[in-house]
């Protein structure tokens, strides 16, 4: 099994190219599902979750074909994925497949619009929280669909096509505006979706239906207008930068009190971590290539923050927060709203040496000036990230096992790290 093994103590300096956004190529491959002609994604990340979802796409019977960098190309442009649903061969997602991975669930919304009929296992436990999917399921039945359970499968079915509707989440869900966005855009007539998800994500979804023909307005606000087509076509469309990858290395340059420029990020959707970091006395500017990180010399200040929708500040960034302020001179509080068990990485980090005590939703952090390796292992991908920025700034070698979580979701970390001065490399233990 791979492990990374981390040296910590040198500076970052230099460039780091930002990947395309995990969270905007799955939905965006999922799209795919809706036409019978070709779906051209460029900028695709080359991550175990995007391999995952090709696979249970194929099994619904998408062929995918995936040309990699051209010679001259930034090494940063990720793949050119090609999507072709001619025909739906399947229109269940089974177990073994779903519970794999979450974002897979996405597929039922498509699937109904475009056969009338979906069967979709539901996608169990998660190492986060609950995670439940009442709010997909809410979107879907008000679009007309009839919904049962049955042995632990979503079975939805609208024989006679879905039909557009005034949907008010009663709470923020990515996954549930994806879902029905994904659903509303063939069905029969005027959907509106009120209390959105807004994150980037999202409108990157929606620029690439419209792409496809679909009718959508208020991207980026919190209510979508979908008006429904008959049928969708084809289109290229490139996958938005990764806010999560960018903010994860700014906050790996200001553990290190170095500089980076993270090439391709994008700056004006990263501004509540921009003011985070500017609190804590970390520099991040937007430049016209992407954003630069700075932290020269001074302590880091300690700083509160709780996770919140976007634009508020990313759950998917909150373990790398909390390992950033091990190191602040003074008290950081770090509240999680969106998760309700997202703290898996504070016993990790305290095998480090950190000083984190939780109560509730809320961990406490009491910056400590030495943290020193040891072997840590994670259980999701943000909190596996986090203890590499841990591991950075950490006395000694550190080893984090489990590393098929980093690659589910972080493109070439070691490369990218190394190629700024981490001493850092994949090993196989
Ligand atoms: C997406 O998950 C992301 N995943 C997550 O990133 C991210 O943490 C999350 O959004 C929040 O930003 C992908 O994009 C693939 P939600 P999603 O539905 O859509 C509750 C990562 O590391 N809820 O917005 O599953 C839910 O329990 C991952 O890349 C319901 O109550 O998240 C949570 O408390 C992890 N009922 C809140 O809403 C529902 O039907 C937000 O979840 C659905 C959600």
């Amino acid at each position: 099994m791979d492990a990374i093994r981390i040296r910590g103590g040198n500076r970052l300096e230099g460039e780091i190219p930002i990947s395309g956004a995990k969270n905007a190529a799955l939905p965006l491959m999922i799209a795919s599902l809706l036409t019978k002609d070709r779906l051209v994604l460029e900028n695709v990340p080359r991550l175990a979750d995007v391999n995952m979802l090709g696979r249970i796409l194929g099994n619904h019977g998408v062929d995918m074909a995936i040309r990699g960098k051209r010679a001259g190309e930034h090494s940063g442009r990720g793949s050119v994925m090609t999507l072709h649903a001619e025909t739906i061969a399947d229109t269940t997602a089974p177990y073994e497949l779903v519970s794999r991975m979450r974002a897979s669930f996405w597929v039922l919304g498509p699937l109904l619009a475009r056969c009338g009929e979906a069967r979709v296992s539901m996608p169990g436990g998660c190492a986060i929280g609950t995670r439940p999917v009442d709010l997909h399921l809410m979107g879907l039945e008000a679009l007309g669909a009839k919904i049962d359970v049955e042995a632990g499968y979503v079975v939805a079915r609208a024989p006679s096509g879905l039909k557009g509707a005034h949907i008010a989440f009663p709470k923020v869900s990515v996954g549930a505006t994806h879902n029905v966005l994904l659903a509303a855009v063939l069905a029969n007539g005027e959907t509106i979706i009120e209390n959105a998800a807004r994150e980037p994500e999202v409108g990157d979804l929606a620029e690439c239906l419209i792409a496809m023909g679909g009718r959508i307005e208020g991207i980026g606000s919190s209510r979508l207008v979908v008006q429904g087509v008959a049928s969708l076509h084809g289109a290229t469309h490139a996958v938005l930068p990764d806010r999560i990858e960018a903010g994860t290395y700014a906050m790996a340059a200001a553990m290190t009190g170095g500089s980076v420029d993270l090439v391709g990020a994008r700056g004006d959707q990263l501004e509540a971590l921009i003011e985070v970091l500017g609190r804590a006395g970390v520099e991040a500017t937007v430049t016209n290539t992407g954003l630069s990180v700075t932290r020269n010399g001074g302590k880091l200040r300690p700083v509160s923050v709780e996770t919140s929708p976007y634009p508020g500040f990313a759950t998917d960034l909150q373990a790398q927060l909390m390992a950033l302020m091990t190191q602040a001179d003074g008290i950081s509080k770090i509240t999680e709203t969106i998760f309700e068990n997202r703290f898996m990485h504070v016993q990790e980090l305290v095998r480090l040496g950190a000083n984190i005590a939780l109560d509730g939703d809320t961990a406490t952090v009491t910056g400590t000036d030495r943290l020193a390796g040891a072997q840590v292992m994670a259980t999701d991908l943000r909190a596996s990230v986090s203890l590499v920025i841990a591991a950075l700034a950490a006395e000694g070698e550190t080893v984090i096992n489990r590393v098929y979580h980093l690659d589910r979701g972080f493109e070439n970390i070691e490369n990218k790290l190394g190629r700024c001065g981490a001493d850092i490399e994949r090993i196989s233990i």
